[in-house]
């Protein structure tokens, strides 16, 4: 007997002799889009309510549709960059901020946008009303563009842009987690700073922290310094009531965190906080801090009480944590205008 397995290896299907696995012809597009449709029958509420595809020039609503081509330089040789906004409350949070570390990583990338940013910025709000969600998140992409499956992009005649909208809940963290120091080697400082597609690292240090019960891990970089999680910012809380998160030369400068850094002032201004820095941080300074949190666009904030099998303080959420998350909450859900874009439901 031969085991064929499909593209995840959760499902493994049993098909006797390779010989006698008879792989299907589609006889026409119809039949193939019967196929697709039938494939998303069985889902009760799709998770995916609109995408956008400059392959196609406009916003898909049918889930079966929202594919990328195989020869897109994205697909096949990760010359690719993405982004997200959280929608919530209807309004998309953050936006510009996002678009334009998205623009600056394409620019690291050397993808040059097949549209201008108020284009880019008009189509995602357009997608977002289009889509109808008012909580979820939103994600784009900009690659290469289809081409020869060669690795130089010079067959790619033009670079491509995808979006799409995910329904999902957005919350306040207020448990705790536990987290784990990350044995699979960072991204050097040019590819860790740039929002690429390459984020196996990201992926593998995921699993592993899995692996070992806890929610996530953290990256400490050549010199010992404190650097970031799979896909969020680090910050610490010192005995001394002090902010302090890494410094943004070897990771990726977050959005949410670069906010919570403008909004945190207000915890100084009431005494709550002694003070606010970035710095390097070494592992022991970082593992004697009394609170600790991951910090990303879809968190805002998670409480960390646990670091390989070491509590942070006194192993409970923190009071200023919560202060910090608070305040990150607030402006997510009545900031200004300036902030959170309003979409034009229809
Ligand atoms: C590697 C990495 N670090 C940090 C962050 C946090 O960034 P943001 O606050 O913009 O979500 C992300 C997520 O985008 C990330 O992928």
């Amino acid at each position: 007997m031969e085991t064929c397995s499909s593209s995840s290896d959760k499902k493994t299907v049993e098909v006797g002799n390779g010989n006698d696995f008879k792989v299907h012809v589609f006889s026409s597009s119809s039949e193939l889009l019967e196929k697709l449709h039938e494939n998303w029958s069985s889902v009760k509420k799709k998770p995916y309510p609109a995408m956008y595809s400059s392959i196609f020039g406009g916003i898909i609503l049918d889930p079966a549709l929202m594919v990328i081509p195989v020869d897109d330089h994205m697909v096949h040789r990760g010359h690719g960059v993405f982004d997200t906004a959280v929608i919530l409350n209807g309004h998309l949070y953050e936006l510009d901020v996002h678009l334009n570390r998205f623009l600056r990583s394409a620019s690291k990338a050397r993808i040059s946008s097949p549209y201008p940013k108020s284009t880019l910025r008009s189509i995602l709000i357009q997608l977002t009303a289009a889509s109808q969600c008012k909580k979820g998140t939103l994600r784009y992409w900009l690659s290469a563009g289809p081409g020869d499956f060669l690795l130089s992009p010079s067959g790619c005649s033009s670079s491509a842009f995808y979006a799409i909208v995910i329904e999902e809940d957005i919350l306040q963290c207020k448990e705790g987690v536990k987290v784990i120091t990350s044995t699979i080697p960072m991204k050097s400082p040019e590819f860790a700073t740039m929002k690429n597609v390459n984020y196996l690292p990201n992926v593998l240090s995921k699993m592993e922290a899995e692996d070992k019960g806890a929610f996530a891990s953290i990256w400490v970089d050549e010199e010992g310094y404190i650097a970031e999680g799979p896909n969020v910012n680090v910050a610490f809380l010192n005995t001394d009531k002090e902010l302090i998160v890494p410094l943004f030369d070897k990771i990726l400068s977050g959005c949410t965190v670069l906010r919570l850094l403008e909004l945190a002032p207000k915890l100084v201004e009431n005494g709550r906080l002694k003070g606010i820095r970035t710095d390097n941080l070494t592992v022991d300074e970082a593992k004697s801090a009394s609170e600790m949190m991951y910090v990303g666009s879809s968190l805002p904030i998670l409480p960390i009480t646990m670091w390989d099998e070491h509590p942070i303080g006194d192993g409970k959420v923190g009071d200023l944590t919560m202060a910090l998350s608070d305040l990150l909450w607030e402006d997510m859900v009545a900031g200004p205008e300036t902030q959170r874009i309003h979409v034009p439901y229809v």
